[in-house]
């Protein structure tokens, strides 16, 4: 289904990899209140990249390893959002450190989903992470991106149940499956206003989110 042109809350996705989070808000977007103006994926082979263009999306590809510095990188991403002007820019999976400079001149602006429940393990292989420290639990973060990596405000949790039988393979599919409704579910939520942060805490509704207990409540 062809991305929905009507709606004026216009987002842009940024990828590496898969992309199967930007398919769930790809097969969200006709029904709600939103439009993906814009794939960036900093790799060339992305395969979400595949996904954005069967939709007719546009797409740009920053390739990261062409560029000298981090600083480089960051400043041509930077022409390219502020030119589009989009309402939010949502990490899908991309694999890429963002700068102090870039995080605070798109302050509020930027989220990103975490496979965690954060702040447990930040950073990378937390499948494993959560396996070898023998969690019961595991789950998925979506949260503003600020300048500390994985850490700022919480958005919304959700968490899954780890089998003993689990390894991190089954817990990958498991937490992908919840990142796919909870990240649509969020954006919504932004584009119908109802979402922000103010002073640096999230508001849902002009009230304090707490996502300690599930997604909202
Ligand atoms: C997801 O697990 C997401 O939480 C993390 O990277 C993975 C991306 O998967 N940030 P995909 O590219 O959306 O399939």
């Amino acid at each position: 289904m062809a991305n929905k042109a009507t709606s004026n809350y216009r987002i842009i996705v940024l990828i590496s990899g898969n992309g199967t989070n930007l398919q769930a808000l790809i097969n969200d977007a006709p029904k709600s209140g939103f439009t993906i103006d814009l794939v960036i994926s900093n790799k060339a082979d992305a395969y979400g990249l595949k996904r954005a263009k069967k939709h007719q999306i546009p797409c740009k590809i920053l390739e990261s390893q062409l560029f000298n510095s981090q600083e480089d990188f960051d400043h041509a991403l930077t022409v390219i959002l502020d030119e589009k002007n989009p309402q939010l820019i949502v990490l899908a999976g991309f694999m890429r450190i963002l700068g102090k400079k870039f995080v605070r001149h798109f302050h509020g602006r930027i989220v990103n989903i975490h496979p965690s429940l954060l702040p447990k393990y930040p950073g990378i292989n937390t499948y494993q992470r959560a396996l070898d420290a023998e969690d019961r639990t595991h789950g998925a973060t979506v949260h503003f991106v600020t300048e500390e990596l994985d850490g700022g405000p919480i958005i919304a949790q959700q968490s899954v149940e780890i089998s003993p039988y689990e390894t991190t393979e089954t817990l990958a599919e498991k937490t992908l499956k919840i990142e796919h409704a909870l990240y649509p579910e969020v954006v919504n939520l932004f584009a119908s206003g109802r979402l922000k942060m103010t002073d640096g805490k999230v508001m849902l509704d002009k009230e304090i989110v707490s996502p300690k207990k599930g997604r909202f409540d």
